[in-house]
């Protein structure tokens, strides 16, 4: 079966039906029979989905994204077939049956009446687009979410093409939709109550190297604002997924230089969420609110602040590439690697390896008014640089990709032609124990225009690979 689930990242994702799955896959397993199903949700979700499901052996195909150990382990294995995807494109997919049809989805709400309104809880994902394609509907009304959340939905989904009007969307916080879903109440099979909070995981404090990479990002937008390339009003921002994209908004929220700004994002994530109560985030345009579990407590705790300040919306309108280049995005993604051209790859170690997926960074990125790159120049302790030669697999190519930044430094690519993109790069962001290696790469390739020497482009992988550090 296709089975879709509620849930963009832990945010709103069923909990207790695929638990429920789990548990059956195991026994049907133990006496030997074969059971497994096909997954989609909206994006990552919470322990009681992947986590659970992937332990139990329970999937066999799963799209669109994911963070989860023990699934990205059976992906790696070659046990579970994996579909990388950007987010806008899910919903769009499903309504056109690219995945053919859905058997049941499984839809955490907070409320379902008996005319088929569904209010949704902290994501709204893809939920409004399973609840319509569905043959057999599961809801989970789950007691512990506020009902008071549900009022951030704003669901719309577009008319079909050729048919897809622009959205009338002059604002991040423009309410252009409906509180709730629609579902055909005869579909609905079963109704399970819950009351498990969202299952939230921890973030890392700001550290040090991030607050360098903050600093910089922090000092390029003060000039951009100081010359006039980002209007004085400032405009909408993006931020990744991922620690140090939280920690980087932090530090963009700390600068006095930077103006109260507003966030068109996917999800809203701890730090930028505590820029609000100050007052330096005006309001946020998400698609789910990832946060700390004392955070949820904080929007339940005082929903007349909140409410007008947050909008949840379905992944195709949260990141809708019309919506994006319409609003004006400073978009600010994490990279796993970047190479000399700037090329990123934010999915795949050593090209091979799913880490999470790419999720909206191609949304994004592709679409924004300044598309930024951050990530610290090695990892694991220096035995792989972030910077190499040539990208192991792409993400984001060089012409969606305007700045790179590590906690060595900024590149600001806008403008450059290959060759000063390389040296800007190795010079500005790679790791200083790199920078005579990729440089001495550049000046051994015979190439004139893009400099590459396809015999070595891929030595720091494959070092790594043999020996566990790129350098060898
Ligand atoms: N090769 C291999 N591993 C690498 C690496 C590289 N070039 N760069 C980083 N890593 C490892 C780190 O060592 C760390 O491993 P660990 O968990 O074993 O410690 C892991 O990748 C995560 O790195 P970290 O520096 O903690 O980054 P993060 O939490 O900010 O996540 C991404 C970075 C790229 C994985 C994450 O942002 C992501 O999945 N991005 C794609 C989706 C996306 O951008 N969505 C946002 C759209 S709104």
């Amino acid at each position: 079966m296709m089975v879709a689930m509620s849930g963009f990242t832990p945010a709103g994702a069923a909990k207790a039906v695929p638990r429920a799955i789990a548990n059956r896959a195991k026994q049907i397993h133990a006496a030997g029979e074969p059971f497994q199903i096909r997954l989609l949700t909206g994006a990552s979700t919470g322990e009681s989905v992947d986590e659970r499901l992937a332990e139990a052996d329970a999937i066999s195909w799963r799209a669109p994204y994911q963070s989860s150990r023990a699934l990205r382990k059976k992906i790696n294995s070659g046990q579970v077939d994996f579909v990388d995807m950007h987010l806008s494109h899910l919903p769009q997919s499903v309504m056109f049956g690219h995945f053919g049809e859905i058997d049941v989805a499984v839809i955490e709400a907070t409320e379902v009446t008996a005319d088929g309104k569904v209010y949704l809880t902290t994501s709204i994902g893809a939920s409004p687009t399973f609840l319509k394609k569905a043959k057999k509907v599961i809801i989970e009304i789950n007691r512990a979410q506020s009902r008071d959340i549900s009022d951030m939905g704003d669901v719309v989904i577009p008319n079909r093409p050729p048919n897809r009007l622009s959205l009338s969307l002059s604002h991040p916080l423009e309410r252009i939709g409906k509180k709730y879903a629609e579902v055909d109440p005869a579909k609905i099979v079963g109704i399970v109550e819950t009351d498990q909070p969202d299952e939230l995981g921890g973030f890392t404090a700001s550290d040090e190297l991030s607050e360098k990479i903050a600093g910089y990002v922090v000092e390029f937008l003060s000039n951009e604002l100081a010359s006039g390339r980002i209007p004085s009003s400032f405009l909408p921002l993006q931020s990744g997924v991922g620690n140090v994209a939280n920690a980087v908004t932090a530090g963009v929220g700390k600068s006095p230089d930077i103006p109260d700004f507003f966030m068109y994002t996917e999800v809203l994530q701890p730090a930028p969420f505590a820029l609000m109560r100050s007052g330096r985030l005006r309001g946020a345009s998400s698609c789910g609110l990832t946060l700390l579990p004392e955070q949820m407590q904080e929007i339940a705790d005082d929903i007349e602040f909140f409410r007008d300040r947050i909008v949840l919306r379905p992944q195709e309108i949260s990141n809708n590439p019309a919506a994006v280049r319409q609003l004006g995005v400073i978009a600010m993604n994490t990279a796993l690697e970047v190479d000399l051209y700037g090329h990123v790859n934010s999915t795949h170690v050593c090209g091979q390896n799913i880490m999470n997926g790419i999720g909206g960074s191609g949304d994004f990125a592709r679409n924004s008014y300044l598309s930024m790159f951050v990530c610290p120049s090695v990892a694991k302790g220096g035995k792989i640089s972030a910077i190499v030669p040539l990208c192991s697999h792409t993400d984001h190519n060089e012409h969606s990709v305007h700045v790179i930044v590590t906690e060595q430094g900024l590149a600001d690519l806008r403008g450059l032609a290959p060759g000063e993109r390389a040296r800007t790069i190795i010079d500005n962001c790679a790791h200083p124990m790199y920078r005579d290696y990729l440089h001495k790469y550049l000046d051994n390739s015979s190439a004139a225009h893009i400099r590459h020497d396809l015999q070595h482009c891929f030595d720091l992988h494959r070092n790594f690979m043999e020996s566990g550090d790129m350098l060898g």
